[in-house]
């Protein structure tokens, strides 16, 4: 947070403070003091710290907690079987030294609207409900979104106990290790048929509401992404004595395809990322015998998605033949394209343009695409669901550069009030 703290707290006030407070306290939790990101990977200590302070923070507000047998935290004003409820959240974990906006702004947000709408002496007509989704980012078992996935029957109880960390520990072992029962997890219909609508504020991760002067923005939809695994299977050797011509070496194949990702993404509008590899037997005098990449791919539709993956499948292929190597790729995730509901969105548009004592301020709210998955996008094959951005002066995300300055978090805090008022005290 910046130094225009005192301006913006004078400006709005409790709003403003109440945010601070739990940032402060949050921001501490699993930040790697070297590399300056965050580390806080599903179940694990870190995980368990900010579960700690979403529960500190529910019951200082005499909130109901609830942890669903899938890990999700949820804290209820209101009764939570009464249905129809309004809900808004997002999550608390983290990428590999991630930023410390991505989850957390929504989060600590939603509690910082509740404590707005409490100070405005506003009448809920539905229950509320905060919620912290488990394991979003996928960092530690490979898949994105286990937690909303596992609630919305998305993610089968057998595929989720097969899901296995880089050491070799499953997710049931993972989680009975932090106490929560894997044999419960699995589809939860009757928590998400009382839900009316869900709600995430999300940091933007890319730099559209900078360009258009705007703190805050609603989302439209989301790119169809996925996550492939390519292994390339060469022949251990050394490397000092091997010539050239007898090597099989799978690194040189896995080099190329990475070059062909860039080359069939930039032809197509699309992204494609090798953004994690692991080599064995990884050592420096060793011509590895095996080279495994994971291919992150995302594009605005889902034709040009397939088109993109099947050229660089294509490309690798051709490679590993032409250096002796053995290719399999294994589609590990994917979720299809997001068009957020429409009633909802409009709805929001609508709230947000009253947002500022009736003076049409955010009327033209921008609506706005992302290449980031969420759990809203899950979310939104089962409930009405919608989200909020936040500016990003410069786009970054992924990464302890992320940022969002306190005005704009506040601005978010105060949209999103607006939004829960509108949808659950009319
Ligand atoms: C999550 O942030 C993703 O888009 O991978
Ligand atoms: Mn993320
Ligand atoms: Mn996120």
């Amino acid at each position: 947070m910046g130094p225009e703290r005192s301006r913006r707290q004078a400006a709005d006030g409790l709003t403003g403070s109440s945010f601070l407070s739990m940032w402060r306290e949050l921001e501490a939790i699993g930040r790697h003091p070297g590399a300056g990101g965050y580390r806080r990977f599903a179940w694990t200590g870190a995980d368990a710290d900010c579960r700690d302070w979403f529960r500190g923070e529910a019951e200082a507000r005499g909130l109901l907690l609830e942890l669903d047998r899938n890990g999700n935290q949820w804290a209820w004003l209101g009764d939570p079987s009464a249905g129809d409820a309004v809900v808004t959240g997002s999550h608390l974990d983290s990428v590999p030294d991630g930023g410390a906006f991505d989850g957390p702004l929504g989060v600590v947000s939603s509690f910082a609207a509740l404590d707005e709408l409490r100070g405005r002496n506003a009448r809920f007509t539905k229950p509320l409900a905060i919620v912290n989704f488990g394991d979003e980012e996928g960092a530690r078992f490979g898949l994105a979104c286990v937690g909303s996935r596992l609630t919305a029957g998305e993610l089968t109880v057998e595929q989720a106990h097969r899901l296995t960390d880089a050491d070799g520990i499953t997710l049931p072992q993972a989680m009975e290790a932090a106490g929560h029962d894997p044999d419960a997890i699995g589809p939860d219909p009757e928590r998400l048929a009382r839900i009316g609508a869900f709600v995430e504020l999300h940091v933007e991760q890319g730099r559209a509401l900078d360009l258009s002067g705007d703190q805050v923005g609603v989302a439209s939809a989301i790119w169809p992404h996925g996550r492939w695994r390519f292994d390339f299977r060469g022949e251990a050797n050394h490397a000092g004595t091997t010539r050239l011509v007898d090597r099989r070496d799978p690194m040189l194949s896995y080099a190329e395809t990475v070059l062909a990702a860039r080359r069939e993404a930039q032809l197509a509008g699309a992204v494609a990322t090798f953004g994690k590899i692991s080599v064995e037997p990884n050592g420096v005098n060793a011509i590895p015998s095996l080279v495994r990449g994971w291919l992150d791919s995302r594009a605005a539709d889902q034709a040009t998605l397939d088109m993109v993956v099947h050229g660089i499948e294509k490309a690798a292929r051709e490679y590993a033949d032409a250096h002796g190597i053995h290719l399999d790729v294994v589609r590990e995730s994917f979720t299809p394209v997001v068009e957020f509901e429409h009633a909802l969105r409009d709805e929001i548009a609508r709230l947000l343009g009253k947002g500022d004592g009736g003076k049409g301020a955010h009327l033209n709210v921008p609506v706005l695409g992302t290449g980031a998955g969420h759990d809203a996008g899950i979310l939104s094959g089962s409930i009405p669901t919608a989200m909020l951005f936040v500016r990003n002066p410069t786009g970054v995300s992924h990464s302890p550069a992320e940022y969002a300055a306190e005005d704009d978090c506040v601005a978010g805090v105060t949209a999103l009030a607006d939004v829960l008022e509108g949808l659950a005290c009319k």
